[in-house]
C-alpha cells in the first residue's frame, strides 16, 4: 500500500471533483482526504472534512492527524467572482496559499497549486505567451495568481518546499458546474445545446482563449506531481495548453452534432477580463521538463462533452 496521504482543498469544485476521482483511482481511497467549505457529497465513501482553508489551525490539525504527505490546494476565488468581490478574493487566494505553504514547511508536504493564464496580461499577448513572457495581470484574480507563483518559488528557494504549479487555461468539464470564471461559457453552452435551449454567450463571438478538456488537465497535474524533482526547472508555474478557440468556433463544432443550437452574443464585464488574456500559450518547457503532451483537440472535446452531459440529464 502507498505511504502517500493526500489532502485536497476545495475538493467539491470543478477541478476537485475530477481530480479526487483520479487520485482515488491512482492511489486508493484510503490515501485521499477531501476538504471543502461544503459538506460531503451524498453516496461518497471518501473521508471528507468540512474545512475553511483560511483556518490555519484546523488545516494544520488535519495535516498532523492524518500524516498528510501531499496537498492539492484548489480552494480559491475565480476570475469573474474576484472582480465583483475583490477583497474577499485576495484574502482567500493569498492567505490560504500561505497557510498551505507554511504548514508544508513544518510537515515536509509536497504541494500542488494551480496558477492560471490570468496571471498574464495585455503586454503578455505577444503570441503565443511564453514561459518567460511579461506578466502584467489586470484582474484581482490574476494578481493573486502571479503573487502566488512568486510565493511558491520563494518557499521552494528559501525552505526547500517541493511545490509544483501549472498555469491552467480555461477548463471544460461536465461533472461539476464551473465556479465563476471567465471561460464558463464553454461549459454552459453544452448544457444549453444538449437540453435544446437557446444560449446567450457573455463573450463576443471572436474572443479566442486557451482551453483544455478536464481529463488532460487532471493527467497534467498527476504527471507533474509524479515527475522527478530534479527534472523540474520551474518552481513558480509551468505554462500549459491544449487548444485555443472562440465562442463562434465552439458553437460551429457543436452545431455539427446538434444543429438546432441557437446562440446570441451579449458581452458583459467578463469581456474585458478575457481581452486581457493571451490568445495562445506555448508550453515547450513543460514538454521538455516532464514530457507534457495534450490528448484532446476541439473535435474530440466536443464529442466527449456531449456524451458526458447527455449522461446526466
Ligand atoms: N476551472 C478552471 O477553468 C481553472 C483554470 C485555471 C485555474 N484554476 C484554478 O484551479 C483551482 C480550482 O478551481 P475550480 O475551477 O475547481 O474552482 P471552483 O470554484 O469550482 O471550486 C473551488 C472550491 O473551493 C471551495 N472553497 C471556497 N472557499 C473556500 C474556503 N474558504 N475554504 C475551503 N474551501 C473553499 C468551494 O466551495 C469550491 O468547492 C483554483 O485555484 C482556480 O484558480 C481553475
Amino acid at each position: 500500500m502507498s505511504s502517500k496521504k493526500i489532502l485536497v482543498t476545495g475538493a467539491l469544485g470543478q477541478i476537485g471533483t475530477d481530480l479526487t476521482e483520479a487520485l482515488v483511482h491512482r492511489w486508493g481511497e484510503s490515501q485521499v482526504i477531501t476538504t471543502d467549505l461544503k459538506p460531503q457529497k451524498i453516496n461518497s465513501s471518501i473521508i471528507h472534512k468540512t474545512l475553511d482553508v483560511l483556518d490555519f489551525q484546523a488545516l494544520r490539525q488535519i495535516v498532523e492527524e492524518h500524516g498528510i504527505t501531499e496537498i492539492y490546494h484548489l480552494a480559491a476565488a475565480l476570475s469573474a467572482k474576484g472582480e465583483q468581490v475583490p477583497q474577499w478574493a485576495w484574502e482567500l487566494n493569498m492567505k490560504s496559499l500561505l497557510n498551505v505553504l507554511e504548514i508544508s514547511k513544518v510537515y515536509g508536504v509536497r504541494v500542488f497549486w494551480p496558477s492560471s493564464m490570468a496571471a498574464f496580461g495585455p503586454f503578455s499577448t505577444i503570441q503565443p505567451a511564453t514561459q518567460q513572457s511579461v506578466m502584467d495581470p489586470t484582474t484581482v484574480y490574476g494578481i493573486s495568481k502571479l503573487a502566488g507563483e512568486s510565493w511558491c518559488a520563494w518557499y521552494h528557494r528559501s525552505h526547500g518546499i517541493d511545490v509544483r504549479s501549472l498555469r491552467l487555461p480555461g477548463l471544460i468539464s461536465w461533472k461539476t458546474p464551473p465556479g465563476g470564471g471567465t471561460t464558463d461559457y464553454a461549459v454552459d453552452i453544452f448544457h444549453a445545446a444538449v437540453t435544446l435551449r437557446p444560449y446567450t454567450c457573455f463573450l463576443s463571438p471572436n474572443t479566442r482563449l486557451p482551453m483544455m478538456y478536464m481529463p488532460d488537465a487532471i493527467r497534467a497535474i498527476l504527471e507533474l506531481m509524479e515527475a522527478s524533482s530534479s527534472s523540474l526547472t520551474v518552481r513558480y508555474s509551468y505554462n500549459l495548453t491544449a487548444m485555443s478557440f472562440t465562442p463562434e468556433e465552439l458553437a460551429e463544432e457543436i452545431k455539427k452534432r446538434i444543429p438546432s443550437l441557437s446562440i446570441r452574443y451579449e458581452p458583459d464585464f467578463r469581456q474585458t477580463i478575457a481581452d486581457s488574456w493571451p490568445r495562445e500559450i506555448e508550453d515547450s518547457t513543460a514538454q521538455k521538463d516532464w514530457g507534457w503532451k495534450s490528448h484532446y483537440n476541439l473535435s474530440s472535446l466536443v464529442d466527449e462533452m456531449i456524451k458526458g452531459i447527455k449522461s446526466i440529464y
